[in-house]
């Protein structure tokens, strides 16, 4: 029997209801056997994965480091494929994940756009989907719907190839992979004062639209004793829906238009671009934000600790005279991306102990 698209939407029937239900109620939606499985959104890590992940990916950029620590990673997954589907725009997410896979060894198959897949005769997002799975072990995707790799992982679990979904960025809403990058980078940044726990963050920008920064913040609630800055103009505010999460959870959060009084407090600065692709009427927006920018006058400013990540692409947020400066963290935030999503693919494939146990 075969299927139109407009048959098949009705074929899964129930996604409407699913997306409805609270990110709580999906957890073990997205888990087997107690661990994650599909990755899809940031409520879904809690404290002892966040940990588990950050040392594993030191592990794995540790043992990338021989010929033979690399040689061991390549052997790990020569036996799975994955599909990097990157409908939206993507230079580092794209070539991290790209790498992340070729340390472990899987093959990848990628597709950067709808308009060479058979969704240009009508193929339906479900079916096409499916395919992926027919040929693939893993599919990570980034699309400009925000529910899109939700969906994914939703449609695959009804079928015999469940294979795992990672979002590599859906819309305006969710980014959790680089979530977990920016964990880790701060983590890394904080080696030698006791972690992020009990840290002051602020992230400037445009809060509203950025889905780094909201990633981030719902990871907030798995450290102790955390100050939030959210610094931006008023247009850009950080959305009602991140702020009852840090109330529900008693996270401390600041909100002002005012930067330069909030870099001396700080113990990272998370700095974004405006994301006006997402801009309905562009005319409600102005300029580039100058009082939003990191300049390199800034510097002296801020604490000799205090680490300035930006998950990049910038355009002119962060001045470039400031990258030499010891505590742009940015470009190292960018390769840590690919350590942190080799761990976490070899994570979802269960061969973590592997790489723990060249350490042991
Ligand atoms: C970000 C994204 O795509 O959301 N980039 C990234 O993945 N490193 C940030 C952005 O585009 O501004």
């Amino acid at each position: 029997m075969t299927y139109t698209a407009k048959q098949t939407r009705q074929f899964y029937r129930g996604w409407d209801e699913f997306y409805a239900k609270s990110e709580n109620e999906k957890l073990d939606f997205f888990k087997r056997e107690d661990r994650l499985f599909d990755v899809i959104f940031a409520q879904q890590f809690d404290r002892p994965f966040l940990d588990y992940i950050c040392q594993l990916s030191e592990r794995v950029r540790q043992l990338a480091r021989t010929k033979m620590g690399a040689d061991k990673l390549r052997h790990l997954l020569p036996h799975k494929r994955c599909m990097l589907y990157f409908v939206q725009p993507s230079t580092r997410t794209f070539l991290s994940f790209l790498n992340a896979c070729h340390i472990l060894g899987l093959s990848v198959s990628e597709s950067r756009g709808t308009s060479t897949s058979s969704e240009v005769k009508g193929e339906s997002q479900e079916d096409t989907i499916r395919t992926f799975a027919s040929y693939m072990d893993l599919i990570v995707a980034r699309h400009p719907e925000a529910g899109f790799a939700e969906k994914t992982a939703w449609v695959l679990n009804q079928t015999d190839r469940p294979v795992p979904i990672i979002n590599g960025g859906s819309g305006p809403d969710q980014h959790p992979t680089q979530a977990l990058l920016d964990i880790y980078t701060l983590e890394r940044s904080f080696k030698d004062i006791g972690g992020l726990d009990g840290k002051k963050i602020a992230m400037v920008g445009d809060l509203k639209r950025g889905r780094t920064v909201r990633s981030l913040s719902y990871l907030m609630k798995n450290y102790k004793d955390i100050t939030l800055y959210f610094v931006s103009p008023d247009i850009f505010k950080m959305k009602p829906d991140i702020l009852g999460f840090l109330d529900k959870h008693q996270i401390k959060y600041h909100q002002t238009d005012d930067f330069e009084s909030v870099m001396p407090l700080v113990d990272a600065i998370y700095m974004t671009r405006i994301q006006d692709e997402y801009a309905d009427d562009t005319s409600q927006e102005s300029g580039t934000y100058p009082a939003f920018h990191f300049k390199a006058s800034h510097l002296s400013m801020i604490q000799p600790h205090c680490a300035l990540l930006h998950p990049l692409p910038r355009r002119y947020e962060i001045e470039v005279d400031v990258d030499p400066d010891p505590r742009a963290a940015y470009w190292g935030q960018e390769r840590n991306g690919m350590w942190l999503r080799a761990a976490l693919i070899a994570y979802i494939f269960r061969v973590d102990d592997d790489i723990l146990r060249e350490f042991a």
